[in-house]
C-alpha cells in the first residue's frame, strides 16, 4: 500500500486531508512539529488516530527552530519588506526537513500538506521537500479536492465521523510559533479596516498598558541573544519570556500589505513581540561594532536573505553562502543593549560592547578632542574634486 506522510496541525483542513488521502488509497502517517504553537499534543495525537491514521508523529523542535532557523535570520537582519520577521515562513523549511526524515524512516514515497493553492506555504514546503529528496512526490489535497467552502469541509468531516469542535470557529486564519503569530482573513481582507482588538493574543492593547516604561537588557554573543535582564538562559526560555514582557507592553503588532510570491497582495497582521525587540536591539549593537562598509553592505544581504526565506528558498546554495557572509560579520556583535518599552513602542536607550568602534575622543565636542580637523580641508578638496565646475 502507498504510504504518505501528512503535515498535520489537528485542524479541520488537515483532518479532512487524512480521510481524503485514505480515500485515494493511501496509508496515512501524520507528522506534527512542535515549534511553540502551544497546543495539546496528546489531544492532537488522539484526534489523528480517530481520523484513522496508522501512526502520528510529534517532534519537539522549538530549540532547533530558534537556533538553526530564527537566530541565523536575526543575525542576518532579514525582515521581509522591512516589516515581517518571517515567523511562519521560517517554520516551513524545518517542517519539510521533519517530513522528509519521517518519510525516509517509514519508507514512504509521498508527502502531503494542508496548504491552500494561493499561499506561500505550499511553495515553501514543496520546494524544500524537493531540495532534500527529489524522489518524494508531494500531494496538496486542498488544490485537488472539490470541497469549496468551510461548510462543505464540515459536512465531509461529519460524514466521516471526524469530530468538529462545536465552538464557532473564528473568521480568521492564524499561524503561531515561538517567533510570532500571523493573522489573516475576515474583516482584515479590507486593508482600510482597522484590525479589531479581538484578533490579538500575544500583545496587550497599547492603550491599556502600564503608564510607566519597562526596561529590558539583551546581551548578545556573536549576534545571538544569550542573556535577558542579565540572566543567562536557553533560547526557548529567553524568547518565551521576552514575548511575555514585550507583549505586555503592547510591543510587536505589525499591520502590513505584503507581496506574496504567487503574485497577489495580502493584508496580514502579525504579532511578534520578542522578534521586534531583538531585531531593533541587534541592529543597535551592530551600529556600534561594525565598520561602515560592512554595515552598509550587510543591509543589501539582509534584504536578499529575507526574500530567500519568504520565497521558500531556504535549502539553497545562495542561502548557505549568505550565512557564511553573515557569520563573518557577527564575530564582534557581542555586547549589551538596553531597550525601553512603553505602550507599544520599543526604542533603544543604551548599548555597550567590548568591540565598540565608538571613540569618544574622536566624537566629542568637549575637552579631549583628538580628531584632526586640520586634515578635513584636504580631505574635502579631494573628495569633491570630481564635482568641481
Ligand atoms: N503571509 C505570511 C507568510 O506567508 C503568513 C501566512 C500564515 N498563514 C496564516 N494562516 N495566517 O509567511
Amino acid at each position: 500500500m502507498k504510504k504518505v506522510i501528512l503535515a498535520y496541525s489537528g485542524g479541520l483542513d488537515t483532518s479532512c486531508c487524512v480521510v481524503w488521502l485514505k480515500e485515494q488509497g493511501f496509508k496515512v502517517i501524520t507528522y506534527t512539529a512542535d515549534l511553540g504553537q502551544g497546543i495539546n499534543f496528546a489531544q492532537l495525537k488522539k484526534k489523528a488516530k480517530d481520523c484513522g491514521v496508522s501512526k502520528a508523529y510529534v517532534q519537539g523542535l522549538k530549540d532547533k527552530f530558534l537556533k538553526h532557523f530564527v537566530f541565523p535570520t536575526l543575525r542576518a537582519g532579514a525582515i521581509y519588506e522591512a516589516k515581517y520577521p518571517l515567523a511562519t515562513a521560517l517554520g516551513r523549511p524545518l517542517i519539510a526537513e521533519g517530513l522528509v526524515e519521517i518519510a525516509h524512516k517509514e519508507g514512504a514515497g509521498y508527502i502531503a500538506h494542508g496548504c491552500t493553492g494561493k499561499g506561500n506555504d505550499q511553495v515553501r514546503i514543496e520546494v524544500s521537500v524537493a531540495a532534500l529528496d527529489k524522489k518524494i512526490k508531494t500531494i496538496a489535497p486542498l488544490r485537488e479536492w472539490d470541497l469549496k467552502t468551510r461548510e462543505e469541509e464540515i459536512k465531509y468531516a461529519k460524514k466521516h465521523q471526524i469530530q468538529v469542535s462545536a465552538t464557532k470557529k473564528s473568521p480568521y486564519s492564524t499561524d503561531l510559533n515561538l517567533w510570532g503569530r500571523s493573522i489573516e482573513c475576515g474583516v482584515l481582507e479590507n486593508p482600510y479596516h482597522e484590525p479589531p482588538e479581538e484578533i490579538y493574543e500575544l500583545t496587550e492593547n497599547p492603550l491599556k498598558c502600564p503608564n510607566k516604561a519597562t526596561y529590558v537588557t539583551i546581551e548578545f554573543a556573536e549576534g545571538v541573544p544569550v542573556k535577558l535582564n542579565g540572566k543567562a538562559q536557553g533560547a526557548v526560555a529567553l524568547i518565551s519570556k521576552l514575548n511575555k514582557i514585550a507583549g505586555a507592553c503592547g510591543v510587536g503588532r505589525i499591520d502590513m500589505v505584503e507581496n506574496r510570491l504567487v503574485g497577489i497582495k495580502s493584508r496580514e497582521i502579525y504579532e511578534a513581540p520578542a522578534a521586534i525587540v531583538l531585531y531593533l536591539a541587534h541592529r543597535e549593537l551592530e551600529d556600534l561594532v561594525l565598520d561602515r562598509e560592512t554595515a552598509q553592505f550587510k543591509r543589501i544581504v539582509a534584504e536578499k536573505y529575507s526574500q530567500l526565506v519568504y520565497n521558500g528558498l531556504w535549502h539553497t546554495s545562495l542561502k548557505s553562502a549568505l550565512d557564511k557572509f553573515v557569520q563573518v560579520t557577527q564575530k564582534n556583535v557581542t555586547g549589551v543593549v538596553k531597550m525601553k518599552l512603553y505602550k507599544g513602542s520599543c526604542v533603544c536607550v543604551g548599548r555597550k560592547s567590548p568591540f565598540s568602534l565608538y571613540k569618544k575622543e574622536l566624537a566629542t565636542y568637549e575637552k579631549g578632542d583628538k580628531f584632526d580637523a586640520s586634515a578635513a580641508s584636504g580631505f574635502i578638496k579631494i573628495w569633491g574634486l570630481p564635482y568641481n565646475s
